[in-house]
């Protein structure tokens, strides 16, 4: 286990080797980091040259003895050892050793130093790093945390793609600046420590902006409750969720009220509007997301309906009852000639003579385009001396009676139209067939 430790040995010297040059000038403090599981010296202060008793304690609540230059005195454990006759070395080191620690001198006269040992530990899990606002600023704040090792690691942050170096600080916070706010781009943090990991720890956040998601429509009756409702994804970091109507210029933002309701949870919006009015509520709806990447918009459109009444119904039966109504008396009008009254006639070519129309129904519109296609057919069945002609479009019932320029035969064809509903069958099939 400990040979495992010592694979990283030489580099881990290095660098207490420049920890060990550390000392603070702060009085006759020094500070000096050790490592878990290996050895280190502790100087009685910077001096050279001949050296007094030395006597090395511990401080903790009270002075604990540990080590003399007075060979007579046996060190309180066997890892500890004098080097130089006056520095203390301990051997193996454990996070228990952290402390203070004082040398006494005894030469001409009595002096002391004292020495604070840390234990350095790497930090037990991988780096932690996120995107934020930062508080104030409407810019982005990247942190890096990698908690638990000592001392603090140095935190590097790079931009990635190409590794291009933002800046290295034991707080590990870096602010983004506009150029740097792109969807997509990411960051990465380098956490590295005396203990290692050789090449470091590291974590990657990607800045994205949001996507969103929603009905482009939504119906609220009279007097009703609609919610409108709003998702966003994507977003990092999290977007800051507005609902906007647009039913004025410009655009305000909705406050919640007894009228407006907003929820929000997590990246997910509702807008509940309570007591629906069609003046006032009716039209377009904005919901808005946005964070320092990118802001997204999207619009939905409030109709506002008049709920569905006894009013309504009791017209919606009546129309039916007319509708019935005018059924039985075409039915009627068809089966009882007697009713027939002539609805006009058409000037027609000299020779063709005259054409009656005898019509049961008044939708005058059709009547344009049927009667082009009769005179078509009129010229074909001229040759045929076809007297009377029988057409049935849809619902609507006419009889057409071509009488050779003599009006007195037109009752003979009445009176032949009566006689010919046998061959109705034929001639109603050849109107089918036609295109009209
Ligand atoms: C610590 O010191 C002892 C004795 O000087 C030595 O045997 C051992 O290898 C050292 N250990 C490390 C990790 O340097
Ligand atoms: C350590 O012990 C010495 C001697 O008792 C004392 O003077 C000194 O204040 C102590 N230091 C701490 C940090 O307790
Ligand atoms: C060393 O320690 C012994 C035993 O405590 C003591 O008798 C002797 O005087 C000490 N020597 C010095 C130089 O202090
Ligand atoms: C001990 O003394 C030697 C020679 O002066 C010096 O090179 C070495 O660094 C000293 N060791 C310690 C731990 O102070
Ligand atoms: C060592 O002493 C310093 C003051 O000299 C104190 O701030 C520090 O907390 C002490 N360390 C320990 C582990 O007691
Ligand atoms: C300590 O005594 C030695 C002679 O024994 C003398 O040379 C030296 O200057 C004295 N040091 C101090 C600090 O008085
Ligand atoms: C609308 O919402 C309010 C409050 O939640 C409720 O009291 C009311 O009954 C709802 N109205 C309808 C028509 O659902
Ligand atoms: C509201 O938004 C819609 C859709 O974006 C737009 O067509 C309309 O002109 C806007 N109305 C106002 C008053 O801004
Ligand atoms: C609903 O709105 C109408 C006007 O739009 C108002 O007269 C009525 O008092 C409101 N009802 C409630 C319960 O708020």
């Amino acid at each position: 286990m400990a040979a495992g430790v010592r694979a990283s040995e030489p580099r881990v010297l290095v660098c207490l080797g420049a920890l060990l040059a550390r000392w603070v000038a702060a009085g006759l403090e020094a500070v000096v980091i050790g490592e878990v599981h290996e050895n280190i010296t502790l100087r009685c202060g910077n001096i050279l040259g001949p050296r007094g008793l030395i006597t090395w304690y511990r401080n903790d609540s009270e002075p604990v003895f540990l080590l003399s230059s007075n060979s007579s005195l046996p060190p309180a454990q066997p890892r500890f050892s004098l080097v130089n006759a006056s520095s203390l070395h301990m051997e193996a080191l454990s996070l228990q050793d952290e402390g203070n620690y004082t040398c006494w001198e005894v030469l001409n006269e009595t002096r002391w130093f004292q020495v604070w040992l840390q234990v350095a530990t790497p930090p037990p899990s991988a780096p932690q790093c996120w995107a934020e606002l930062s508080p104030g600023l409407f810019t982005l704040q990247l942190s890096c945390r990698w908690a638990g090792g000592y001392p603090d690691p140095d935190l590097l942050w790079t931009e990635e793609p190409g590794g291009v170096v933002m800046g290295t600080s034991k707080l590990g916070v870096e602010m983004l600046n506009q150029p740097q706010l792109l969807d997509g781009k990411k960051f990465k943090c380098v956490g590295s420590h005396i203990v290692g990991p050789e090449l470091g720890a590291s974590c990657v956040v990607q800045i994205r902006s949001p996507s969103l998601l929603s009905e482009p429509m939504k119906t609220c009756f009279v007097g009703g409750n609609v919610t409108l409702t709003c998702e966003v994804s994507g977003a990092y970091p999290p977007a800051k969720i507005l609902w906007l109507s647009n039913l004025t210029q410009p655009e305000v933002i909705i406050q919640p009220s007894s009228h407006h309701l907003i929820t929000q949870s997590g990246q997910s919006s509702t807008l509940t509007i309570r007591n629906c009015s069609q003046d006032l509520d009716e039209g377009y709806y904005v919901c808005r997301a946005e964070n320092p990447v990118g802001v997204r918009e999207v619009d939905i459109w409030l109709s506002v309906k008049e709920p569905v009444n006894i009013g309504g119904i009791v017209g919606t039966i009546v129309s039916l009852l007319l509708l019935g109504l005018a059924i039985i008396s075409g039915l009627l009008l068809y089966y009882s000639p007697v009713f027939c009254w002539k609805v006009g006639s058409t000037f027609r070519r000299q020779d063709m003579g005259d054409v009656m129309v005898l019509v049961d129904s008044e939708e005058e519109e059709v009547e344009e385009e049927e009667d082009a296609a009769e005179e078509e057919e009129e010229e074909a069945s001229e040759r045929d001396e076809s007297p009377k002609e029988v057409t049935k479009y849809g619902h609507i019932h006419r009889v057409t009676a071509l009488v050779n320029g003599n009006v007195d035969r037109m009752a003979n064809g009445l009176q032949a139209l009566q006689d010919d509903s046998s061959e109705q069958q034929s001639d109603i099939i050849q109107e089918e067939d036609r295109p009209v």
